[in-house]
């Protein structure tokens, strides 16, 4: 049994790219739709209410690519949206916060910081899903916002650098064993942040988030056996500040199509 129909895959900005690279490496034969939304980026000021309204946009626009799933690479969309949408379209989706809570859970570890944009944080969705699975666990939560920018930006000054370390360190205070990059931008900037604590410290959920969606697409028979790869990109602004930034860890080729949601 195969299927081929597309994957949607979504995200504020190019900050998705980062769930995207591991679910190309791991489902080299399927066809990926990407959408940045550039035009409302950052998601992590916006309201629940006004990130509900621009997400059933960005669903419908899957929904008439005939997907056969849509991946909320976006940690703040799949904290405030997620419960919204997961029963409204006849396609799978899958969350990122709610899909890798407990593996995070379940780690050797008695702590965790978060790190993550003020709306996923005021959510505290990394917090109630972990404890779900791992009450004992201590979950350290902070926002960001100023990293989101910076990864956009692509701009990385000596001050922006400055900002980076400084918010490392306020977490580093409360002694997390690990850090959790709660927002899709921030595994641009692990080599940053490594200058500043040791790397196995940080976690992109990206890499257990695309194996734990291959695993659901075979056991869903959704998976597409054949040789059909295929990618479109798609952003609703700025289709060339997209393709430099996403040059720093998914190189798009072509200009994607500005697409007015
Ligand atoms: N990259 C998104 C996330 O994972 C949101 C960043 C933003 O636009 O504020 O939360």
């Amino acid at each position: 049994m195969i299927n081929k129909d597309g994957i949607g895959v979504y995200d504020s900005g190019v900050g998705g790219l980062t769930v995207f690279k591991e679910l190309v490496e791991i489902l080299p034969d399927e066809k990926f739709i990407y959408f940045g939304d550039l035009k409302n980026s950052p998601y992590g000021e916006k309201s629940k209410e006004e990130l509900i309204k621009i997400g059933e946009k960005i669903f419908d626009f899957f929904a008439s690519k005939n997907v056969k799933a849509v991946v909320m690479a976006c940690n703040t969309t799949s904290a405030l949206l997620y419960d919204k949408v997961k029963e409204e379209y006849d396609f799978k989706i899958y969350p990122v916060i709610q899909s890798v809570a407990r593996d995070l859970a379940l780690l050797d570890v008695e702590s965790l910081g978060v790190f993550a944009t003020d709306a996923t944080i005021n959510s505290h969705a990394y917090k109630n899903q972990i404890l779900k699975y791992n009450q004992k666990m201590t979950v350290y939560e902070q926002a960001c916002p100023n990293l989101v920018k910076i990864v956009e930006s692509n701009d990385f000054c000596e001050q922006n650098i400055d900002i980076i370390r400084t918010d490392l360190q306020r977490m580093l205070l409360n002694k997390p064993e690990k850090i959790v990059l709660g927002c899709t931008h921030y595994p641009f900037l692990i080599d940053i942040l490594s200058r500043f604590a040791p790397k196995d410290m940080f976690i992109n959920p990206a890499e257990k988030f695309a194996q734990l969606i291959k695993e659901d697409l075979i056991k869903s028979n959704l998976i597409n056996k054949e040789s059909e790869f295929e990618q479109e990109f798609y952003v609703s602004k700025d289709a060339e500040n997209f393709v430099n930034a996403a040059k720093m860890f998914y190189p798009v080729e072509k200009l994607p199509i500005i697409k007015n949601l």
